[in-house]
């Protein structure tokens, strides 16, 4: 169990049995995925059979992820971000920022930390394949004039698309309609950065977030928020 982990499950029992949960999920998926590799030449059914399945491994992001409305508590109140129908590439780059650190979430750095790549992979792939139909090339509404020249300023559009879900880097984020609560924080944590629980260190959206005040950055989120979206929350039930 890594160093971040030990330190956390000191502060609450929660943390104990998440923590436990993350090791199970992951970490022996890699065992049985290893010990099943060598009867793969055989029977590809009987070798997946030992592997952990996707329903498996998702099993434990469907508490918070998959429940309309969910909300964070910790360290700030928002909904959880939608992940279903996010693109594959940024879930993966996402997981990897939380598993280097870059992002401090301490809850997404534990779950982060005990993926393997092809967890990551898997487990992006089956939450992108969950997209609404996609979203017009305009966006859905038309910003305020206030809205209109922040996004402007900071040529927001020419990375996350003209409608904010065709971003030109499938690795960059869809945000239409993402939770707005959400996007609020998340644009915040990037002008945190050094904050050890909240911030994201990102080399383009740092220099990006910090031109804006709190104030301006809510009222992009809030524009964004309300848009169109390819993303939605989708309910689960517990495949186990
Ligand atoms: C205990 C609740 C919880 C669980 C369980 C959980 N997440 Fe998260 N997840 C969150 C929260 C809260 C955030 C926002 C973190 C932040 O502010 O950076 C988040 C963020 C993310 C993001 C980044 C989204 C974005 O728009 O940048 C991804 C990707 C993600 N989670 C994937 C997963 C996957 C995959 C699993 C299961 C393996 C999982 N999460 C399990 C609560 C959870
Ligand atoms: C030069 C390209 C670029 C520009 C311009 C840009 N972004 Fe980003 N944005 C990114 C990238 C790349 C990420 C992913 C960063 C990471 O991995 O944390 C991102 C992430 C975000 C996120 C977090 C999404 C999530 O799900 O957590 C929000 C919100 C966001 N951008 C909003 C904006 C807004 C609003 C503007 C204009 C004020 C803007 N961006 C301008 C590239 C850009």
């Amino acid at each position: 169990m890594n160093k971040f982990v030990r330190s956390l499950l000191g502060q609450t029992g929660l943390l104990v049995a998440f923590a436990t949960t993350v090791a199970t999920t992951f970490a022996s998926s890699s065992v049985q995925a290893q010990s099943a590799a060598p009867a793969a030449s055989a029977a590809a059914p009987a070798a997946a059979a030992g592997a952990k399945s996707v329903e498996t491994k998702v099993a434990m992001c469907i508490g918070c992820h998959g429940i309309p409305g969910y909300q964070a508590t910790f360290p700030e109140i928002h909904r959880v971000p939608m992940i279903s129908g996010q693109s594959a590439k940024y879930i993966v780059s996402a997981l990897n920022a939380y598993k280097a650190g870059e992002r401090k979430h301490p809850t997404m750095r534990g779950i982060g930390g005990g993926m393997s790549e092809q967890d990551m992979a898997e487990v992006a792939d089956w939450y992108a394949s969950q997209a609404k139909p996609a979203v017009a090339e305009k966006p859905s509404r038309e910003p305020s004039a206030q809205v209109a020249a922040l996004l402007q300023k900071a040529a927001c559009t020419s990375c996350h698309g003209a409608n904010f879900s065709k971003p030109v880097d499938p690795a960059y984020p869809k945000i239409a309609g993402q939770h707005a609560d959400y996007l609020f924080v998340a644009l915040k944590s990037y002008k945190n950065e050094p904050n050890n629980v909240v911030g994201r260190s990102n080399g383009v959206m740092g220099g990006i977030a910090k031109q804006f005040t709190n104030a301006e950055l809510k009222a992009l989120a809030q524009y964004v928020g309300s848009l169109d979206s390819e993303m939605q929350v989708k309910p689960q039930s517990r495949f186990r």
